[in-house]
C-alpha cells in the first residue's frame, strides 16, 4: 500500500468521524503509514501495535518529532491474551491488519475481531484488501497481470519457507464483525491504480527468498520470470499510466 492510497483511505475515515473526538486511539496494525496519520490527528493518546521488530524501529523512525510521553509503540502478537489486557480505546483501527496476520499468528483470522472488541469503546475501522490471487485466472490483460504477479509472489514466498499474506473479502469482515459484537455503520471500497512502486516493491521482495534456494536453477528461472512480469506491468503502466485493477475497502464499525 502506498502513501497516495492509504491517505484516500484515511480521508474517508476522517469524513466517517466527523467532530467526534478521537480521543484515545489503538493502530492495532501499524505501520509508517498509519501512525504517520494517526500522529497528526487531535488524539488524546496512542498506541501502536506490531508483530515484527523491524516495523517497530521503521514506526519509530517515521515519528520522531509527533511522538508525546503518552504515545506508546508496542511489540506483540494479538494471539497472546495478555496483550494490552484490560485496556481500552475510544477509537481503534484495524489497518491492513486482517492480511498480515497470517504471516505471524495463522489460523487466527476468525477470532481477530473478538480478541479488539473489549478494547474498543466507540469507533472501529477495518480496511483491507479485496483477495485478488485465490481468484480464477481472468480473462482481462491488466488483470491477469496483476493475478500473475500475485501468484508470483506469494509462490517466492513459499517455496523460501516463508508465509504469504492471506487477504479476506469485505463480506467476511463485515459478517466477523458482527459476530464479533459489533454494528457495521459503512462500508466502502476503493479501486485501486497500481503504479511502478507496487511492481517493484512485489517483484523485489522475492530477490532475498530466491538467494536462498539451493536449487539455483529453479531460483534463475523465477528471477527471470519475475523480470518479465515486471517489464510487462512497467510498459502498460508508461502507456497508461496505471494498471486498474481491484479494490481496497474500509468497514466502519462500533461496538452493539
Ligand atoms: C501490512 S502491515 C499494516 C500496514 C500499516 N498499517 C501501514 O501503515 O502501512 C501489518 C501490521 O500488522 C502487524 N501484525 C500482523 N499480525 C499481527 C499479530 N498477530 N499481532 C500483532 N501485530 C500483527 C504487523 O506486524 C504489521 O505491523
Amino acid at each position: 500500500m502506498t502513501e497516495r492510497k492509504h491517505s484516500a483511505l484515511f480521508r474517508y475515515i476522517e469524513r466517517l468521524h466527523g467532530e467526534r473526538p478521537w480521543g484515545a486511539v489503538l493502530d492495532a496494525g501499524t505501520g509508517v503509514n498509519s501512525i504517520r496519520w494517526i500522529a497528526g490527528l487531535p488524539t488524546d493518546r496512542w498506541t501502536a501495535v506490531t508483530g515484527s521488530a523491524g516495523e517497530a524501529a521503521r514506526v519509530r523512525n517515521a515519528i520522531t518529532v509527533e511522538q508525546r510521553p503518552q504515545d506508546r509503540i508496542l511489540l506483540g502478537n494479538w494471539a497472546d491474551a495478555q496483550l494490552l489486557k484490560d485496556e481500552i480505546y475510544d477509537t481503534a483501527l484495524a489497518d491492513y491488519l486482517l492480511g498480515a496476520i497470517e504471516g505471524f499468528a495463522p489460523f487466527f483470522q476468525p477470532y481477530l475481531f473478538s480478541r479488539l472488541r473489549p478494547l474498543v469503546r466507540s469507533a472501529f475501522y477495518v480496511t483491507g484488501l479485496e483477495p485478488y490471487v485465490p481468484a480464477a485466472r481472468p480473462e482481462n490483460r491488466v488483470e491477469r497481470l496483476v493475478w500473475e504477479i500475485g501468484r508470483f509472489r506469494d509462490a517466492c514466498i513459499l517455496l523460501s519457507g516463508g508465509r504469504p499474506y492471506r487477504e479476506y473479502p469485505s463480506p467476511w469482515v463485515t459478517d466477523h464483525l458482527h459476530r464479533a459484537g459489533f454494528v457495521v455503520r459503512k462500508v466502502k471500497r476503493f479501486a485501486i491504480r497500481h503504479r511502478a512502486r507496487f511492481v517493484n516493491a512485489q517483484i523485489d521482495m522475492c530477490a532475498p527468498g530466491l538467494k536462498s534456494l539451493n536449487d539455483r536453477a529453479l531460483a534463475q528461472a523465477l528471477s527471470e520470470r519475475g523480470e518479465a512480469l515486471r517489464a510487462e506491468a512497467l510498459e502498460i503502466i508508461s502507456a497508461e499510466g496505471a494498471l486498474r485493477c481491484g479494490r481496497n475497502y474500509v468497514v466502519a464499525a462500533e461496538p452493539e
